[in-house]
């Protein structure tokens, strides 16, 4: 089971039970403000207990006077140099507490102390190349086999054929011809900003450093494409993956309450982001 992508207006929307909740995904400026009512009565009328919006901080007003507050930022992301805002909504009040408080705060704590440079060990691993449409099937199986749910279908072989095809690029690296670990980046060409997601590591090749060598070759390819902005949105409960983007001198910039489902329940997020080229 997995949410619907879908357009209201000329803006994209994903809502449905799984992440029990409606995402305003790339709002079109001619949608707002209209967009904000018909969002909360797509939510309300389907019992979904959060609404979050991915907006430019210039529409930051219209949404907090709709009850909606500021969850995280991305600094610079536009090309215009405006932030990129993830506002929220909740309708239930249970969905704005945290699931997890003791969890989330002993991991902030672990990250917040942690400040020593990563040190990618390359060599320990064979390169990394870009995923083609024939990788696709076992990219499937190795997402199926590390999440007991993601907020995308990325399980399905045709939603990563869909998605090479249009705006992501996916990496991996192999062992002895099977695919160990895996990433991807989803290109917003028109900010030259790119999201960095999809980490996904086989469990025996754990804890020697793959993601972080997958994130600096994902890296350093968005920088030859003239990407400008880097950011994540991941896991709270994965210290890991949060140190890693530490290590790799990202920034720390927020925190969406409860918001996907993933690995098997609702879970926060924390955004991360970093400047690739001034
Ligand atoms: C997240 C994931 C990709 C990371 O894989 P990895 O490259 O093997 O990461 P590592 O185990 O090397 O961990 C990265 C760093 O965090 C540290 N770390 C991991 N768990 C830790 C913990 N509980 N406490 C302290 N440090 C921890 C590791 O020591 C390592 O630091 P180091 O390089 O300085 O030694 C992998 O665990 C995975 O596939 N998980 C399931 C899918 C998932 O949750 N993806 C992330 C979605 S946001």
């Amino acid at each position: 089971m997995t949410d619907t992508v879908t357009t209201m207006g000329r803006s994209i929307v994903q809502h449905g039970p799984l992440n029990n909740r409606a995402y305003l995904m790339s709002p079109h400026p001619e949608d707002v403000p209209w967009i904000v009512e018909k969002l909360y009565k797509l939510a309300s009328t389907k019992g979904y207990s959060k609404i979050l919006a991915r907006i430019p901080a210039s529409m930051e007003r219209i949404f907090l006077e709709a009850r909606y507050v500021r969850e995280a930022v991305v600094p610079g992301y536009l090309i215009s140099g405006e932030a990129l805002l993830f506002v929220s909504r909740f309708l239930r009040k249970a969905r704005g507490r945290e699931n997890y408080p003791d969890r989330v705060a002993q991991n902030f704590a672990l990250i917040e102390k942690h400040t020593r440079h990563h040190h990618v060990r390359r060599s320990d691993f064979s390169a990394i190349r870009l995923c083609k449409k024939n990788d696709r099937v076992e990219m499937a199986q190795l997402f199926r086999q590390v999440f007991a749910s993601y907020p995308f279908p990325v399980d399905d072989p045709d939603y990563l054929t869909h998605t090479m095809a249009s705006h992501t690029r996916y990496y991996c690296t192999t062992e002895n011809g099977r695919i160990v670990g895996v990433c991807a980046s989803e290109m917003d060409t028109d900010n030259l900003a790119v999201e960095m997601t999809d980490f996904a590591v086989v469990p025996e090749m754990r804890g020697r450093g793959l993601a972080a060598y997958l994130l600096a070759e994902m890296e350093r390819d968005m920088c030859s494409r003239g990407m400008r902005t880097a950011f994540t949105i991941a896991r709270t409960l994965s210290p890991g993956m949060n140190l890693i983007f530490k290590q790799m001198n990202y920034s720390w910039g927020g925190t969406l309450v409860n918001n996907t489902h993933i690995s098997g329940g609702i879970e926060s997020m924390w955004v991360w982001h970093k400047r690739l080229k001034k």
